[in-house]
């Protein structure tokens, strides 16, 4: 059997953080300091194996609600990671574009990915999407709004929006749709990310916890993709 090309576009909902941190009797803390560990070692082999883009699910819409204590600490390690790896990604041509609502991120969260995205947004390397307050339904949202105002507007016809306009609205503008939707802990669900970029996608749930997920267990998904058949509705 011949193998196909690898992925695009891999997205990965890191998932487990808390569980491993339990499983070892650590703070949920050190849980999700492990994560950004593990996350290292995948942005370096996506650009590394010619990745043209990763998405990664850091924070969703619906992490607001975790107790106060555990979201200060992500917005801290958030603040961390663009600040202590940004030299090398830069280095590497990683460029960094945040899907979400970056508005509404705490000051210092705000001032470093915006840094990032400035710093790196010449840079044709591996497109590095981070998903920080992000939601899908909320993406949707802001889609529709915006076309809603163009044709308010009469820059549109409503009659004439194509799905090409409407991909135009989202925070993945411009980029190809999710190939390979990994999400690691077992967890069988997409919890509100990409619904629209996934429609196609084939999807991983290794069992993994996020913190043990390595680059061997990565190449491991991108090999099963490759094996996949993707038929996109057609007969082939
Ligand atoms: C995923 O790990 C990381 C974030 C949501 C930021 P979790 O913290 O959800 O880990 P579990 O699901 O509790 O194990
Ligand atoms: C999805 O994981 C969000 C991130 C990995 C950032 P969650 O742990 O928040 O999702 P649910 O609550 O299990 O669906
Ligand atoms: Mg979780």
């Amino acid at each position: 059997m011949s193998l196909s090309a690898l992925p695009r576009h891999v997205a990965i909902i890191m998932d487990g953080n808390g569980r491993w941190a339990k499983k070892n009797a650590f703070s949920v803390m050190l849980g999700h300091r492990k994560g950004v560990e593990a996350l290292r070692d995948i942005i370096r082999y996506s650009s590394d194996a010619g990745i043209q883009v990763l998405s990664l699910y850091a924070f969703s819409t619906e992490n607001w609600t975790r107790p106060e204590a555990e979201v200060k600490a992500l917005m801290g390690l958030i603040v961390e990671f663009f600040t202590s790896e940004i030299e090398e990604l830069h280095r590497n041509k990683v460029k960094i574009r945040i899907l979400g609502d970056v508005e509404a991120l705490p000051d210092k969260a705000r001032a470093a990915v915006i840094s990032a995205m400035d710093t790196t947004k010449d840079n044709g390397g591996l497109q590095l999407n981070i998903a920080l307050n992000y939601g899908a339904r909320d993406e949707i949202l802001r889609a529709v709004k915006s076309l809603a105002m163009k044709s308010a507007d009469q820059l549109l016809q409503p009659q004439d929006i194509t799905w090409a306009d409407f991909a135009q609205e989202l925070y993945t503008k411009d980029q190809p749709d999710v190939d390979l939707l990994i999400r690691t802990s077992g967890e069988q669900r997409l919890s509100n990310f990409l619904l629209c970029q996934s429609a196609y996608a084939e999807l991983l749930f290794p069992e993994t916890l996020w913190p043990e997920f390595t680059v061997s267990l990565y190449k491991d998904a991108l090999a099963t993709y490759q094996r996949r058949e993707r038929r996109f509705g057609g007969r082939t």
